[in-house]
């Protein structure tokens, strides 16, 4: 049976990301990974301590002594939340967009994916990744969203599934119009 096409692979919903019922979510984290607002806030409060207490783990790495560098992404528990896994992923602060902000962001997209490839993840759903507090532009952070993850799909068999997660209407319209 041919491989289904790229697009029957995406899907579009609005709504909380804590509550979608997919292998992992990706949690629009800060490099410190203990928490936050937004996401960060929601992941953390809906899917209990058991993430932290992996989130404090891997800070005690050599790797991430300092904290998740922005593009970068580690994966824990999903706790007591629907999905098994949390992706955290630190996206780029909007400074204009002349320091390397697109490039970090499409990385989030990219190692999250590649994170998500490596566990053989059936589903996973993202967050605008830094289109709140980090204040990034949403209609370029939409295109890089949608790029990065046809790119992906059309070149691996996993995730099956990406879900994109919009939290308000303009949000929810933008993606629309890239997919
Ligand atoms: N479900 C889905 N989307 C949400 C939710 C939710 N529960 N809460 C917020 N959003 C949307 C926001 O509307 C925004 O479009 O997710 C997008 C990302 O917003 P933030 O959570 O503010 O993430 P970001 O802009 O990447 O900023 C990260 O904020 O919460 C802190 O600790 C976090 O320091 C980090 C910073």
């Amino acid at each position: 049976m041919a491989s289904p096409t790229v697009s029957n692979r995406i899907q579009l919903v609005q709504g909380d990301i804590t509550r979608q019922e997919v292998s992992a979510v990706v949690n629009a984290a800060n490099s410190t990974l203990l928490g936050g607002g937004g996401v960060d806030g929601a992941i953390h409060r809906t899917g209990g301590p058991a993430i932290l207490e992996e989130c404090r783990i891997i800070r005690a790495s050599p790797d991430y002594k300092d904290g998740l560098p922005a593009g970068q992404a580690v994966i824990t528990t999903g706790g007591k939340l629907p999905a098994a896994h949390v992706i955290h992923t630190v996206g780029p602060i909007w400074h204009g967009g002349q320091q390397g902000e697109p490039e970090l962001l499409a990385n989030c997209y990219h190692n999250s994916l590649r994170l998500a490839a490596e566990h053989q993840l059936a589903s996973v759903a993202f967050p605008g990744i830094s289109t709140g507090v980090y204040g990034y532009p949403k209609k370029e952070a939409t295109s890089i969203a949608v790029r990065e993850v046809c790119q992906w799909l059309s070149e691996n068999q996993f995730p099956q599934t990406v879900v994109f997660v919009t939290f308000d209407d303009e949000s929810r319209r933008l993606y629309e119009q890239e997919l």
